[in-house]
């Protein structure tokens, strides 16, 4: 309980925190703070050990919290960011590239700080590169009918495509309609555009678009583009740079993060049950916390503050009961409206590559697709909405290995399957393209099935039709909601999801972890100045 009490040491405390911090809020939360607070400043709980968790515990540790811990329902750290290997090296089951790698990308950063990066990533030049999100590469491009496709051919559809796609950035709440999808406005460009098309060439141009579309349902982890809500699209900010990779993994970074951290700071195998809130909670330390924890295996922990960073998908499931008493009307409307779906991916490793040395990815293009909706036969057609396979590397490190991306409902379809179901498919899939009816299959499968993580269900987060940037930002609003700076935080939100700009990425992930350290550091300017006195 934070509770006003001026004892005699206050006004000290007062006078050094008026000469190491700047007026603002500092005088009144001073008085704010609870006069058993330990030297080690209040508890804090985390859920989640994701990039977000883990930013927020080592932003809060290096401001002299030292009662910290993270509650993990799994048996491993880093969350969606999942380094595995595979083949002769290690493969991101997660997070893969650094969107927008360059000096402003906090995910960037860390990773340059930390030595993690490749040469090619250190090339200032590099970080300059404003590709917009746009891949620069040319693939090489194969048809259902077993035909490669002219490179040249596919990039005009490209150039078409991304200038309607930046032209969906650009809209703004006010001069646009609130139920518009992106889908829905590319169709109508799609439309437009191609009474301009020789007639022959009206099938074969939309079954590339809709390979395209289908490539940008695994970037937005949805189901369709008609799911996309339009207006806000543009929201969705970009780092200049040209993606790259960590040669260690993904997950090196997380190991870096964490090892910043108190031996011993996180606890696996630890599922939040509950978060019991707005409460009057004894410890035998005599201390009243507003806030407790109970776990599934029965155990409960008390605290000051909570920083919930669970992924979206998983309130969606547990929207009502994971908080007691219940989240707010507005953050359960939110979590309804934003939308989480499903990508996933699937690696196969090949003996002897039947790509060359240049290329980085093949993309598929099903002649006779339609932009219309897929036919329901999932079990028949899940496969054709795969519309990409990107070509890892480097093959002297992890040998010959594909990864395809697959998103939707076929893509959860996916995850029912068994590894050789989908091994098959996909060798028939590979001789159907290549026209190699010979084709040897891949010698090793690994799939991801991340609907199916009971922890995460599903991949990442899009703003829907029907929602906006607000619900963002009503996502992560702490608790209690009432506006009084006296009140004491008790329940925080962060994670991807909760990052208006830079939702569905790692480095949205980091910022909103650090977001909410910072939204409670500022709450303790005391253990702020004891931290810098000590350093003096
Ligand atoms: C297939 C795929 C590809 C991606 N590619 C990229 C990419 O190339 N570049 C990029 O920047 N981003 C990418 N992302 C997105 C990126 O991985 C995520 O945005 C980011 O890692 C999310 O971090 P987070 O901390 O918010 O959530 P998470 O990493 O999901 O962490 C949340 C943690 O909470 C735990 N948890 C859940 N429920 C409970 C509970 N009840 N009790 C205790 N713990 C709980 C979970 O187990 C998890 O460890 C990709 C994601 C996926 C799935
Ligand atoms: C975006 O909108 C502005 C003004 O509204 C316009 O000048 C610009 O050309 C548009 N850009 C694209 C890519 O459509
Ligand atoms: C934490 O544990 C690791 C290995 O388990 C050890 O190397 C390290 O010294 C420990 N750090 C602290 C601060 O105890
Ligand atoms: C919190 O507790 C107070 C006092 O018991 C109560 O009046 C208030 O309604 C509670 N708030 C919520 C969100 O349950
Ligand atoms: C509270 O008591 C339990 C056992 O009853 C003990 O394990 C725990 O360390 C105690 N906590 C504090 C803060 O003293
Ligand atoms: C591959 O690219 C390199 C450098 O860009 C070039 O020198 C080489 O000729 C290319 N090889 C093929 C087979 O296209």
């Amino acid at each position: 309980m934070q509770i006003q009490r001026n004892g005699p040491g206050a006004r000290l405390l007062l006078i050094l925190v008026f000469f190491v911090l700047s007026f603002s809020q500092s005088l009144y939360l001073v008085c704010a703070q609870p006069e058993s607070m330990g030297p080690g400043g209040p508890v804090v709980l985390i859920v989640g050990s994701g990039i977000s968790g883990l930013a927020a515990a080592e932003k809060l540790h290096k401001h002299g919290f030292q009662n910290i811990k993270i509650l993990e329902a799994t048996g491993r750290t880093g969350g969606r960011i999942w380094t595995h290997s595979f083949a002769k090296g290690l493969v991101e089951l997660g997070a893969q590239w650094i969107h927008g790698p360059s000096p402003e990308n906090p995910v960037f950063q860390l990773s340059s700080q930390f030595g993690l990066l490749g040469p090619g990533a250190l090339l200032e030049e590099n970080q300059k590169i404003d590709v917009a999100g746009h891949p620069s590469s040319i693939p090489v491009v194969y048809s259902s009918s077993g035909k490669q496709i002219s490179p040249d051919v596919f990039m005009s559809i490209v150039d078409s495509y991304t200038s309607w796609l930046d032209k969906a950035r650009n809209f703004s709440n006010s001069d646009c309609d609130p139920d518009a999808s992106v889908g829905s406005f590319i169709q109508q460009e799609i439309v437009h555009s191609s009474q301009e098309w020789d007639k022959a060439l009206i099938g074969f141009n939309m079954a590339l678009l809709k390979g395209l579309l289908n490539r940008e349902c695994c970037v937005s982890g949805t189901h369709s583009m008609d799911h996309v809500a339009l207006c806000p699209f543009g929201e969705y900010t970009m780092f200049p740079g040209l993606d790259c990779t960590l040669p260690k993994g993904f997950e090196s970074l997380v190991d870096h993060i964490k090892a910043q951290l108190p031996n011993g700071s996180v606890l696996l195998n630890k599922e939040v049950k509950t978060v019991h809130w707005n409460g009057s909670f004894q410890d035998n330390d005599s201390h009243v916390y507003p806030v407790q924890v109970h776990c599934e295996d029965g155990s409960t922990f008390v605290a000051d503050h909570v920083i919930v960073t669970v992924p979206l998908g998983f309130l969606k499931k547990r929207t009502m009961d994971f908080l007691s008493p219940p989240l707010p009307q507005s953050k359960i409307q939110a979590i309804k409206n934003l939308g989480f779906g499903t990508n996933n991916k699937i690696l196969l490793e090949f003996e002897k590559p039947f790509w060359g040395p240049n290329c980085s990815f093949i993309q598929l293009v099903w002649e006779g697709d339609s932009l219309a909706e897929p036919k329901k036969d999932l079990k028949q057609n899940w496969m054709k909405k795969l519309p990409i396979f990107v070509v890892l590397g480097p093959p002297e490190q992890l040998g010959h290995v594909l990864c395809g991306f697959i998103a939707g409902e076929e893509s959860e379809f996916m995850e029912t399957l068994t590894d050789k179901e989908v091994l098959s498919t996909m060798t028939t899939l590979l001789r159907q393209f290549t026209g190699n009816p010979e084709l040897p299959p891949p010698v090793s499968i690994l799939r991801t099935k991340w609907y199916s993580q009971s922890y995460t269900g599903g991949s990442y987060s899009y703003v829907a039709v029907g929602s906006s940037g607000t619900d963002i930002e009503i996502l992560a609003e702490p608790l209690p909601t009432d506006k009084d700076a006296l009140t004491p935080l008790q329940v925080l939100f962060g994670g991807e999801a909760t990052e208006r700009n830079f939702y569905s990425t790692t480095h949205g992930a980091l910022m909103s972890g650090r977001r909410e350290a910072q939204r409670l550091i500022s709450r303790y300017p005391v253990l702020e100045a004891s931290l810098s006195k000590a350093k003096l």
